[in-house]
């Protein structure tokens, strides 16, 4: 949420800039803007909308200079405006700040420089109080008389020490989250960073160093990285860069190498990010399996939970908890870890869970689930329960992102990047990691080997089906045309499927901006059944399992109030549902507990179809962020 980027180099900074601030627009997209120092005078241009009309006017006045910091929004506090888009400067104009985060004592902050008679603020932002601290600490120690306190003029750090003093002493003053880039323009070739909960990457490059929210904007120039913790505050300069602590302690660094290149975050032939993420979804799958099963023992190798087998066997309770599209998953592995290790397993918003008491067991197992690894909710969940002494795994597809490195051990994704902001390849690796899990500790238990080989050959015989279910897309697009003018859906499940309503409901408000809910098939006699009407569609997802029977009594109740259905179905189930169904869509037959990871995919595309033929922009849909780092 809100993206960063900043260069220091040889090279002209503009480009490198917006060409980074692009790749990082999945992180808010209402306004946008740079500065950058030529000489010892900084430039800036920034406005609302999009990257690409800061890109305009830039290119009516390009900025010059060889270092520079740059900022896309999504607005928090302070409306989406010219006046209120990064970056943001001191008093003197003389020191451009960007920022990712939340001050939440910025009025406090605000008051007490007004008292010091500083007035001069131009935005409604809590990051301009930031700016007009830090300058003001600059500032006052760069009037230090050098008599005065018996120390001579050489004695005194220099104008780069005094600047990252006055970032750590303005710092410790602040209660919120921030991830930080600023330049003085009387300091060339310098930037300094700093974060906490808001995350920041230095890209280390020949002669050239960056610093960016998430590496996918640098990783066109440099796959050396080094991701900073909570409160570091890095100097960075043309060829070296320096971290020390908030609390002025030298800091530790460790270089890596990101693991995905410039390739894996272009478009392609895909007219949309998304289209290309669900495409990629035989080879995701198969990337969240590679190496994890062990035909052998009939059972998943994990080593990345850092957990032994007397560890694992005694998990008397798991936790499950994550926001938006990851929580559905969570629901789905609710069901998974019950049903293949027979563990009470229950699921929490993330959000809901890290405020409120609930009742633990020592034994219980906290998994937290992110694609992004930086959603703020999830990852104060993950602190809530680490700090009350419980294991924690996190199931992450961001390497090295702050929920895999907080977590007692985990699960990476190795989906690829994912930028479109409607999650979708995150979601089916997710899935099959879950299942992993069930199967894991399911072989602990009670899980017999032929069971366990069964699992295996279901999990790896995904991604050829998945293959089959993406030859759906032109059957999901004739479909959307259909219902193109419809008000809203309502989608239905039961079981392993049931989330998968909720999550087919989410992808279709997320980018179509109907309204859609997800319920459980047989909740839709509790009350949903008021809304059937002929202009509302309701979507089953029935596989030939064995609640088919129970969802075609709920499919006669929408069909005798004249509701349109459109099922999605596997087996049998076609022949069944031929006389009430207006809109059948097969897909391979499966065992119920992988069923999930192919009937989301139909859905998936019936989401991005309608919301083409609406007109919609499918990867940035309005007022949403992908890794939202806010609370
Ligand atoms: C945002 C996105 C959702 C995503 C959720 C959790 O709300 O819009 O698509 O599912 O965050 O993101 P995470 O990175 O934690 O999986």
């Amino acid at each position: 949420m809100c993206g960063i980027v900043g260069y220091v180099g040889r090279s002209e900074a503009a480009p490198i800039l917006l060409d980074g601030l692009r790749r990082l627009e999945y992180r808010g997209y209402d306004s946008a803007g740079v500065a950058i120092v030529d000489g010892d005078k900084v430039e800036t241009r920034k406005c609302a909308g999009r990257i690409a009309e800061l890109g305009k006017l830039m290119a009516e006045r390009p900025p010059t200079g060889t270092f520079g910091i740059s900022h896309t929004r999504w607005a928090t506090h302070g409306k989406p405006t010219d006046q209120n888009a990064h970056p943001h400067f001191d008093a003197t104009g003389r020191l451009a700040l960007v920022h990712n985060g939340v001050i939440e004592n910025y009025q406090a902050l605000k008051d007490q420089l007004i008292r010091d008679g500083d007035r001069n603020f131009s935005s409604d932002t809590d990051t301009e109080v930031l700016a007009h601290l830090i300058g003001k600490l600059y500032d006052a120690s760069m009037a230090v008389d050098p008599g005065s306190n018996g120390k001579t003029k050489a004695s005194l750090p220099n104008k780069k020490g005094r600047l990252v003093e006055a970032v750590r002493t303005a710092l410790r003053q602040v209660i919120g989250t921030y991830g930080i880039a600023l330049v003085h323009q009387d300091i060339p070739d310098f930037i300094v960073g700093a974060r906490r909960g808001s995350p920041l990457v230095l890209g280390v490059g020949k002669d050239e160093n960056f610093l960016a929210s998430d590496v996918s904007a640098i990783v066109a120039y440099t796959r050396d990285a080094v991701y900073l913790n909570d409160f570091d505050v890095v100097a960075v300069e043309r060829d070296k860069f320096e971290i020390s602590s908030v609390a002025g302690e030298a800091g530790n660094y460790q270089l890596s190498k990101v693991e995905f290149t410039d390739a894996d975050i272009k478009k392609g032939d895909y007219p949309y990010y998304m289209l290309k993420e669900i495409f990629e979804q035989p080879g995701s799958v198969r990337d969240a399996m590679r190496g994890r099963l062990s035909h052998e023992e009939c059972t998943a190798k994990l080593g990345g939970l850092n957990m032994s087998p007397a560890q694992l066997r005694d998990v008397g309770r798991v936790v499950l908890t994550g926001c938006g599209t990851a929580l559905h998953a969570a629901m789905i592995g609710e069901y998974l870890i019950e049903q293949l290790a027979q563990i009470p397993t229950e699921v929490e918003y993330a959000s809901e869970f890290r405020h409120r008491n609930t009742p633990m067991t020592r034994d219980t197992l906290v998994l937290a689930i992110s694609q992004s690894g930086e959603t703020a909710d999830t990852l104060g969940a993950l602190r809530e329960s680490r700090r009350k002494g419980y294991r924690t795994l996190g199931i992450c597809n961001n390497v090295a992102s702050t929920i895999a490195r907080e977590s007692d051990g985990g699960v990476y994704m190795h989906a690829g990047p994912e930028i479109g902001v409607a999650a979708t390849k995150s979601f089916t690796s997710q899935v099959a990691i879950l299942t992993a899990i069930g199967l894991l500790l399911g072989r602990m238990r009670h899980l017999s080997t032929s069971e366990g080989t069964r699992i295996i050959d279901a999990l790896e015989a995904l991604p050829d089906q998945i293959e089959q279910v993406l030859k759906l897309s032109d059957q999901m697009k004739a479909i959307a045309r259909k219902y193109a003018s419809v008000n809203g859906m309502l989608f239905f499940g039961r079981q392993f499927n049931f989330p998968i309503a909720l999550e087919a409901a989410l992808k279709m408000k997320e980018i179509t901006y109907l309204f859609a809910e997800g319920h459980p098939s047989a909740e839709l006699k509790h009350g949903i059944i008021a809304l059937v009407r002929p202009d509302l569609p309701s979507v089953f997802i029935t596989p030939d399992d064995a609640v088919f029977s129970k969802n075609l009594n709920n499919i006669e109740q929408v069909r005798a109030r004249k509701g349109p259905v459109i099922a999605i179905t596997s087996g049998t189930g076609a022949d069944r549902l031929a006389k009430i169904a207006d809109d059948i869509v097969t897909i391979p037959a499966v065992p119920d507990y992988v069923s999930p990871i192919l009937t989301v995919i139909p859905l998936q595309l019936l989401a991005y179809h309608l919301a083409v033929e609406l007109g919609r922009d499918v990867d940035k849909p309005r007022n949403l962020a992908k890794s939202v780092t806010v609370e």
